[in-house]
């Protein structure tokens, strides 16, 4: 394998893609989590090319600035500015620059803006390429529609003569259905040469890269097409209605290779999961449940139904549902939800529960503590095996600045409670229901501070008689009839 690895990968993103009608640029749209151009250089990174180059032009400072901002490609991505002159060929010849002159090898060229391309699409290419001993191999696919798409022209004998782009075809040419993909595995000095003398003399003007077989051919070396029975890893997205339906067939990849390796998955339709999310196997995702960013899910994990994480991570036969949360830390056996709003920060210890309508930020909340319903915990640190009633506020934020709560370990918090920050519950503390926690509770203690209940005799009588609760009130007062006991 090693010799057969590419010199370079040249990804061309250059191009403007007005038919996006979008103020970002193309290659910046996402799918699957991961930018159109992230996908195409990962791929492409996958073949270990000795040099990785994306080559820009449109927007390039946006597209500059994001390509420097994605972490993990190896090698790095290098960038490749694009000149005046306009087509495949140009951007090719601009990538090629940044290569040693004495350089020789494979060079690889494929698009920013075809996300599905697979890197062992492209090792088979380079495999092919280096063993039939070509000057150029093309990708090529047949489809039902080749509108739009470069034709390959192929002799008598089968062979492969060249690409004749659909504007410059002729009729004959037009109803070609094998189709140029844009991928190619070029010999560096073919290319090279080839590529000195295209002309932009055709229907748009352009440098074509396309022209590089012809030249090639007429030069003597050895052209050949590898065709691809999987169109998805050629088609770009030109378009919002391919990006969408590409982002639905990624997703049916990711999903089918998460199945494979061991995760149930009841409703794939419903089910989005990023590329850059794991799961273990044996976790189990129901119906409507989206995975996105670095999301983890170890074994024995349920999720779902209708839950969105992101960036989250979740332990062990942990159970989340119907719950929204980002970048926050899950741990094995937890329970969550049903409608649970987790924050940034939210760190919920083994066997710990974050139950119904209770929202978490820069939450830590120790092993085996609970907070089941109807609460906010903001800014706070609970320690283990406590429990905090419900409808209880963590009033983090005095209207200036957000200060924090600590609560023990083994403590007990009655219902309505206020915990007002920055305030702290010792071990094993308790307090009673409604109470509003101001001061520091010390360990042990039970903390009220509701005022003793006044009860008014005889209140509704007077100042409500003859009302549905004056008469539910005397029927209450009458031990008499109707009453069992
Ligand atoms: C190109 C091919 C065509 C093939 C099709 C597959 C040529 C001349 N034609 O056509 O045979 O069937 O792709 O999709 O190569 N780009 C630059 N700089 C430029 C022009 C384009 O970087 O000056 C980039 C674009 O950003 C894009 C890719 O090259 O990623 C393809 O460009 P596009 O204009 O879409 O080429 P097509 O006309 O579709
Ligand atoms: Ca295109």
């Amino acid at each position: 394998m090693s010799e057969t690895r590419p010199v370079a990968v040249i990804v061309l993103a250059a191009g403007e893609g007005t038919r996006m009608k979008s103020a970002t640029p193309k290659v910046l749209h996402p799918i699957g989590g991961r930018s159109l151009i992230h996908h195409a250089l990962a791929a492409a990174a996958g073949t270990k090319p000795d040099n990785l180059i994306a080559v820009v032009r449109h927007e390039r400072e946006l597209v500059a600035g994001h390509i420097a901002g994605l972490d993990g490609l190896q090698p790095a991505p290098q960038l490749a500015d694009q000149d005046d002159v306009k087509g495949t060929g140009r951007a090719v010849e601009c990538g090629l620059e940044l290569l040693d002159p004495d350089a020789g090898g494979t060079v690889v060229v494929s698009y920013g803006d075809v996300p599905l391309l697979a890197t062992e699409t492209m090792n088979a290419l380079v495999d092919f390429h280096v063993c039939g001993g070509y000057g150029v191999s093309v990708l090529s696919a047949r489809v039902a529609d080749p509108s739009g798409y470069g034709r390959i022209v192929r002799s008598d004998d089968g062979g492969v003569d060249g690409i004749v782009e659909h504007k410059d075809a002729s009729e004959a040419q037009r109803a070609i259905t094998e189709i140029n993909s844009g991928i190619y595995a070029f010999d560096l000095a073919v290319l090279r040469s080839a590529l000195a003398r295209v002309t932009t003399d055709n229907a748009q003007g352009e440098k074509y890269l396309t022209d590089v077989l012809a030249l090639a051919k007429a030069d003597g070396a050895a052209v050949a097409a590898l065709t691809t029975d999987d169109v998805w890893q050629v088609e770009g997205a030109n378009d919002r209605v391919q990006l969408a339906a590409l982002g639905r067939e990624m997703n049916r990849r990711v999903c089918e290779k998460w199945m494979r390796a061991g995760v149930t998955i009841v409703d794939p339709a419903t089910t989005w999961i990023s590329a850059d999310t794991e799961l273990a196997a044996d976790v189990t995702l129901l119906p409507g449940v989206q995975l996105h960013g670095a999301t983890t899910v170890e074994t024995g994990a349920v999720i779902g139904p209708d839950t969105t994480l992101t960036s989250v991570e979740v332990g062990q036969r942990a159970e989340v549902v119907r719950t929204h949360g980002s970048l926050a830390v899950l741990g094995a056996d937890v329970k969550v939800g049903p409608f649970a709003y987790l924050r940034p920060g939210t760190d919920l210890g083994a066997r710990g529960k974050i139950g119904t309508f209770v929202e978490t930020k820069n939450a830590q909340i120790g092993e085996g503590s609970k907070v089941p319903h109807l609460s906010y915990v903001g800014d706070a640190s609970i320690g283990e095996e406590s429990n905090i009633g419900a409808a209880s506020v963590f009033v983090n934020y005095d209207g200036v600045a957000k200060h924090r709560t600590e609560v023990g370990s083994h403590v007990r918090t009655g219902s309505d409670n206020m915990f007002v920050a920055p305030v702290t519950v010792g071990d094993g503390a308790y307090s009673g229901a409604g109470t509003v926690i101001r001061k520091d509770v010390p360990p042990g203690a039970l903390a009220i501070n509701v005022a003793p209940q006044r009860n008014i005799e005889g209140w509704v009588a007077s100042k409500r008689p003859g009302s549905p609760a004056d008469e539910a009130s005397r029927g209450a007062q009458d031990p008499g009839e109707g009453s069992q006991n």
